[in-house]
C-alpha cells in the first residue's frame, strides 16, 4: 500500500510539471549531484563543471565587490553583472551633467572604460573540505569554550599554512551549522571598470513596483571589465593595466530555449536559515520583520517622494532607496508566503518527527530535547534578539546623522592616544574623505524628517524601556531640533574648519557636540544594555543548533540536505519552466518586449522609456535575439536561489551562458527558510534581450564581437 502511494505521488509531482530542485550545492561535492543533473539534462562533466587542474565553469564567475555575482564572457576579462549590483558603481560616476543613471553609459573604446578603484572580484581557486583536520584533538566531553577555542586554533593554523602568495586568501567557514568547514582559497582582482550600462529606465524598469515580482521586464545587467598587471596578475588600478585573460569565459547562448530546459545558477548566494526552529520562525514573522517593515515603509514614504520632486535628491538617494526598498518589500513577500505555505504547521511536524526519530536508539539521545532547548531559549531571549534588530534598524538605516555622527568616536574619545601613536593624521584624512562622500548624498532636511518620524517608532516597539538610554524618550525632539540646525557635524564646511586644523579645543567641542553625543548614548546604551544579553543567548543557540543539525544529518541519513548559503561558491540547477502560485492563473515561463511597452506609462516614474527605446520598438528590428518573432525580456526557472546569487550566470546543459539571474518572484522569497517546488522561481534576464540592448540601443556592436555567440 505504501509503495503505491508512493508511486501516484511520484507521478502526481511529475504530472504537474514541477522539476524545481531544493538546494544550494557545493561544487567541490559536484561528484554527488552530477547524475541527478544529468538526470535534468546537463551535457558536461563534472570536470567542466569545476576543476581545480583543468579550467572549468568555475573560472568564469567571481563574486563581485564581496555581495553579488559576475561572470566572464569575453577573452579579454568583460564581466556581466546586474545592473543593480553596478548601480553605486554607476551612480558613483553620475552627476546632474553626466547622468548615466538616467541616461545609461557606453564605452566606445577601453580608453573611456571608467575606473572603479574601490570594486573588486574574487575567483574562487579551490573549496577544499577541512572538516577533519578543525576537528583534531576534540572528544566528546570537550564542550563548550574549551571546545570553541581548539577549534579557531586549528584554523588559524590551516589558513596560515595555506597563504603562501600575497593576492591569495585562504579562509576556512563553517558550514552546516558548524558541523563541517572548508577551506575556500580564493583570489582577488582590482582594477575594475565600468564599460556599460543601459538607462535605468531599461535596467530597473518596473522600479520597486515590479521588483520581486513575476511577470517582469527588468533590462537588469551592466557591463565591467577586470584588469591586471602585463603578467596577467592582479594589480591596483593603474592606466598601463591591461584587460584580464581569463581561463574560462562563457559563451552566450542564442538558441531558440523552451519550457524544460535544463538550467544551472552557479554563483554566491549569501544566507539562508532553513534550519531555524518553529519558535524563531514565528518570532521573525509575527514579531521582528513587521516591526522592520513598518519602519521602512515610515522612511520610503519620506523618500520617494522627495526623490520624485527633484531631480537632485533623486540622484543622491537612488542606492540607499532601493536598499531600503528591497528588503522591505522581500520580507512582505516572505511573511505572506510562509503563511499561505502554513510554514509554522509544517516545522512543528517535523519537529515531533525529529523527536520521536531520537527516542529510537540510545546514540541519539543528545537530539531529543535539542529541539524543545532550542524553542525555550528563543522564548526568554527574542526580547533581546527583538532590541537587537530594533537598534540596528534604526541606527545602521534609519536616520544617517547618527551613524555619520558615531564616524567622530574615536577622533573625540581617542585624540591623544592617537596623536601618541602617529596614528592622528590618518584618522583626520579619513574622516574628510567619509564627510565629503556623506554629504554628496545627504539632505539634511529629508533626514530630519526620517529622524522625527523613526525615533518615535523604534521608542515604541521596544518592549522593554530600560533598554533604551536614561532620559532619550523625553529629549530626543529636543536634541534632534539642535542637532540639524546647529551641530557641526551637519555641515560640511564646518567639518572641514574643523578638522583642517585639529587641536585639543576642537576635540573639546567634538565631544560636545550634539550629534555625536547623541550617537554615543544610544550606542553605547546598547553595546552596555542589550548586546551582553543577546550575545549570550546567540551562544547558547549556536551550540544547539549544532548539534540539532548534526541530528539531522546523522538520524536522516535518506534525506537530501544541502548546507544553508553562506557567501561561498555554489551550484543551483533546475529547469526553465513557469508556474501557477495563484488560484485562477497561471504565470508563462517568458515575457517579452511587447510587455514592456504594455507596462509604459510617463506618468510613472517607474515605467518611463526613453524615445530611443519607442523608437527601436516601433522599428521591431530584434535581429538575430528573436525566437519565433518575439524578443524575449526574462523568463523564470526553478533555481534555488537567495540574495547574492544576483548576477549569476544561468546556464545551459552545454555550458552557455543563457541569461544573468537578478530576482525571485513574489510567491518565491519565503524559499530562504523552506523551499516549495511547485512556486519557488528565480527570475532571469535574457541574454538576448541584454545583447539586444547593447547592440540597438547602446550601439555598441564592439562590445559583441568580443563574446562568443552560440546558435
Ligand atoms: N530584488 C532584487 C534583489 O534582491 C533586485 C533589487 C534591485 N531592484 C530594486 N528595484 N530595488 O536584489
Ligand atoms: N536581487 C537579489 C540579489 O541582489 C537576488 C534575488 C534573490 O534574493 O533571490 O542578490
Amino acid at each position: 500500500m505504501k509503495k503505491i502511494v508512493l508511486l501516484v505521488a511520484l507521478l502526481l509531482t511529475f504530472n504537474s510539471g514541477a522539476f524545481a530542485v531544493e538546494g544550494m550545492w557545493i561544487p567541490s561535492l559536484i561528484e554527488m549531484f552530477h547524475s541527478d543533473m544529468k538526470t535534468y539534462g546537463l551535457k558536461l562533466s563534472p570536470e567542466e563543471v569545476y576543476s581545480t587542474n583543468k579550467s572549468s565553469l568555475k573560472d568564469a564567475i567571481v563574486q563581485f565587490n564581496g555581495g553579488c555575482t559576475a561572470e566572464i564572457v569575453s577573452e579579454e576579462g568583460l564581466l556581466f553583472t546586474n545592473h543593480h549590483c553596478g548601480f553605486s558603481a554607476i551612480q558613483s560616476h553620475s552627476s546632474l551633467k553626466n547622468d548615466y543613471l538616467k541616461n545609461g553609459f557606453w564605452a566606445k573604446n577601453k580608453a573611456e572604460e571608467l575606473a572603479c578603484p574601490w570594486l573588486r572580484v574574487t575567483f574562487v581557486k579551490e573549496i577544499r573540505d577541512v572538516t577533519e583536520a578543525v576537528f583534531k584533538g576534540l572528544t566528546k566531553d570537550i564542550v563548550g569554550a574549551e571546545r570553541g577555542k581548539i577549534i579557531m586554533q586549528n584554523i588559524a593554523k590551516l589558513e596560515a599554512a595555506e597563504q603562501s602568495d600575497a593576492s591569495i586568501s585562504a579562509k576556512i567557514k563553517a558550514f552546516n551549522l558548524g558541523n563541517q568547514f572548508y577551506m575556500l582559497i580564493t583570489q582577488d582582482y582590482n582594477d575594475i571598470r565600468l564599460v556599460g550600462a543601459p538607462p535605468s529606465a531599461i535596467g530597473k524598469y518596473g522600479g520597486d513596483t515590479d521588483n520581486w515580482v513575476w511577470p517582469r521586464h527588468t533590462g537588469d545587467f551592466a557591463i565591467f571589465r577586470i584588469y591586471a598587471d602585463k603578467d596577467n596578475k592582479s594589480a591596483k588600478h593603474d592606466e598601463v593595466n591591461i584587460p584580464f585573460k581569463p581561463a574560462h569565459f562563457l559563451p552566450i547562448s542564442l538558441k531558440p530555449k523552451q519550457e524544460g530546459d535544463f538550467t544551472m545558477v552557479y554563483g554566491f548566494p549569501g544566507s539562508t536559515d532553513q534550519h531555524f526552529a518553529s519558535e524563531k520562525l514565528g518570532f521573525y514573522m509575527d514579531v521582528e520583520r513587521p516591526a522592520r517593515i513598518a519602519m521602512r515603509q515610515a522612511s520610503l514614504d519620506l523618500i520617494t517622494p522627495a526623490m520624485n520632486n527633484s531631480d537632485e535628491i533623486r540622484i543622491k538617494y537612488a542606492s540607499k532607496q532601493a536598499r531600503i526598498a528591497n528588503a522591505w518589500k522581500k520580507w512582505i513577500g516572505q511573511i505572506g508566503g510562509l503563511k499561505e505555505l502554513k510554514a509554522l504547521d509544517k516545522k512543528l511536524a517535523w519537529e515531533k518527527e525529529y523527536r520521536a526519530k531520537a527516542s529510537e536508539k540510545s546514540d541519539w539521545t543528545r537530539y531529543k530535547n535539542v529541539l524543545t532547548e532550542l524553542n525555550r531559549i528563543q522564548k526568554e531571549n527574542g526580547i533581546y534578539e527583538y532590541a537587537r534588530s530594533l537598534f540596528i534598524e534604526y541606527f545602521y538605516v534609519g536616520p544617517e546623522m547618527l551613524r555619520f555622527a558615531h564616524e567622530f568616536k574615536t577622533l573625540a574619545n581617542n585624540y591623544k592616544e592617537l596623536e601618541e601613536k602617529g596614528k592622528l593624521k590618518d584618522e583626520i584624512k579619513r574622516l574628510q574623505g567619509k564627510a565629503k562622500g556623506f554629504f554628496k548624498n545627504y539632505d539634511k532636511n529629508l533626514d530630519q524628517q526620517i529622524f522625527n518620524k523613526l525615533t518615535p517608532m523604534y521608542i515604541d516597539f521596544l518592549d522593554d524601556k530600560e533598554l533604551l538610554p536614561k532620559g532619550f524618550a523625553d529629549s530626543w525632539q529636543k536634541n534632534g531640533d539642535k542637532i540639524y540646525s546647529k551641530s557641526i557635524l551637519m555641515n560640511l564646511s564646518q567639518i572641514e574648519t574643523l578638522l583642517s586644523k585639529f587641536t585639543e579645543k576642537s576635540c573639546k567641542k567634538l565631544q560636545k557636540d550634539p550629534a555625536l553625543m547623541m550617537a554615543t548614548e544610544l550606542y553605547n546604551g546598547f553595546v552596555t544594555q542589550t548586546n551582553p544579553s543577546y550575545s549570550e543567548f546567540a551562544q547558547q543557540e549556536q551550540a544547539l543548533m549544532k548539534i540539532y543539525v548534526e541530528g539531522i544529518l546523522t538520524m536522516f541519513p535518506e534525506k537530501k540536505t544541502w548546507a544553508d548559503a553562506n557567501s561561498t561558491m555554489r551550484i543551483g540547477y533546475g529547469k526553465l519552466e513557469g508556474s501557477a502560485p495563484v488560484d485562477g492563473m497561471k504565470y508563462l515561463h517568458y515575457s517579452t518586449i511587447k510587455g514592456i511597452m504594455q507596462k509604459y506609462d510617463p506618468e510613472n516614474p517607474d515605467f518611463q522609456l526613453p524615445a530611443r527605446f519607442l523608437e527601436l520598438y516601433e522599428k521591431g528590428d530584434w535581429g538575430d535575439y528573436e525566437q519565433d518573432g518575439e524578443l524575449w525580456v526574462c523568463f523564470t526557472a526553478s533555481n534555488h536561489t537567495t540574495g547574492g546569487n544576483s548576477g549569476s550566470p544561468v546556464i545551459d546543459a552545454e555550458g552557455n551562458l543563457m541569461g544573468i539571474n537578478f530576482d525571485r518572484s513574489w510567491e518565491s522569497t519565503m524559499s530562504d527558510f523552506m523551499f516549495d517546488e511547485s512556486r519557488c522561481r528565480n527570475i532571469v534576464v535574457d541574454a538576448r534581450y541584454v545583447l539586444w540592448v547593447i547592440d540597438k540601443y547602446g550601439d555598441a556592436g564592439h562590445l559583441i564581437k568580443e563574446m562568443k555567440l552560440v546558435k
